[in-house]
C-alpha cells in the first residue's frame, strides 16, 4: 500500500492531534509515583482525553481493552493496565498514549523511573531516549526510510545494547497505523525516498542484552525473552522542507 502524502491542512490537523497526545502525556506522567496502579494511570488518560475533545485511539482497537498502554520493566510494548499492577519504587514505567482528534491521530510514548532504578535500568531509559533523537536525525525529504534504523541499530549497537526488531514504528494519519512500517534496524540507503507530507512514528524498544521477546497469553503484552528491563520512547513526526517536525513534543 502507497505512502500517503499529507496536505498543508492534513499536516495542521496531525499537528493538533499531536500536541493533545503529547499534553496527555505529559500532564499523566506527571502524576506517575510509587503506589499509582496503570489501570489509574488509564484512567487519567481517558478524563484527559476527553478533556480535550479528543478520543484515546487505542481503546478497542483489535480489542485492545484499555486507553493507554503501560509497560513496566521488562515489558517492551503493549502492556495492558491493571489494577494489581501498583507502581514501586525502582520500577521504570513505559506509558504510550495515542490520540484520536478531529479525525487524525497522535502517538507518542515516555518511560518514566519511579523513584530510583537499578543502573542498569537507568542505562536502558537513557539509550531508548537517546535512540529515538538519533532516528529522527536521519529524517529528511530525501533520504532513505532505512537511514532511521539504520542510525539506531548502529548508535544502538556502538553502546552495547539491543533494539527489538519485531516492532517498529508506523505511518500514521487519518488511522493510528497506516504504510509505512518504520524498521528501527536494517541497512541504510535502502526503502521508500522520505518526500514532503509523510508521517510516521519513531519508537524505537531497546533492551540491554539480546532483544528476544514473546508475547504473554493475553495476546498482547510483550517481554523479554531473558526478563531484563526494557525502554521505549516514541514520537510522532513529519516530513517537511529542509527536514524533521516532531508533532508530539512536550509542552
Ligand atoms: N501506541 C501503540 C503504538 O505505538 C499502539 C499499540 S496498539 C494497542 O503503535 F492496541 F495496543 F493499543
Ligand atoms: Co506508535
Ligand atoms: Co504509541
Amino acid at each position: 500500500m502507497a505512502i500517503v502524502i499529507h496536505g498543508a491542512s492534513e499536516l495542521e490537523a496531525l499537528r493538533r492531534a499531536g500536541r493533545v497526545a503529547s499534553e496527555t502525556l505529559a500532564a499523566v506522567t506527571a502524576r506517575v509515583r510509587a503506589g499509582v496502579s496503570t489501570s489509574e494511570i488509564d484512567a487519567w488518560v481517558r478524563e484527559d482525553t476527553a478533556a480535550r475533545g479528543a478520543r484515546p485511539s487505542q481503546l478497542g482497537y483489535r480489542g485492545f481493552p484499555a486507553a493507554v498502554c503501560t509497560s513496566r520493566n521488562h515489558v517492551v510494548c503493549h502492556g495492558i493496565p491493571s489494577s494489581h499492577e501498583v507502581l514501586q519504587d525502582g520500577d521504570i514505567v513505559n506509558v504510550d498514549v495515542t490520540s484520536e482528534l478531529h479525525g487524525f491521530h497522535g502517538d507518542t510514548s515516555v518511560t518514566v523511573c519511579v523513584g530510583t532504578p537499578s543502573k542498569e535500568a537507568r542505562h536502558v531509559v537513557d539509550m531508548a531516549r537517546r535512540a529515538l533523537e538519533v532516528g529522527i536525525a536521519a529524517v529528511r525529504p530525501g533520504a532513505r526510510l532505512g537511514d532511521v534504523g539504520a542510525a539506531i541499530e548502529s548508535f544502538v549497537r556502538r553502546e552495547g545494547c539491543g533494539v527489538v526488531r519485531d516492532y517498529g514504528g508506523h505511518g500514521i494519519g487519518r488511522r493510528m497505523h497506516m504504510p509505512p512500517h518504520v524498521a528501527h534496524h536494517g541497512p541504510g540507503g535502502v526503502g521508500p525516498r522520505l518526500r514532503v507530507g509523510m508521517a510516521f512514528t519513531i519508537e524505537p524498544m531497546i533492551t540491554i542484552g539480546e532483544p528476544a521477546v514473546e508475547v504473554l497469553a493475553d495476546g498482547w503484552t510483550v517481554v523479554t525473552v531473558d526478563g531484563s528491563p526494557t525502554a521505549q520512547f516514541e514520537h510522532t513526526v513529519a516530513v517537511v522542507e529542509g527536514g524533521c517536525e516532531v508533532l508530539t513534543r512536550p509542552p
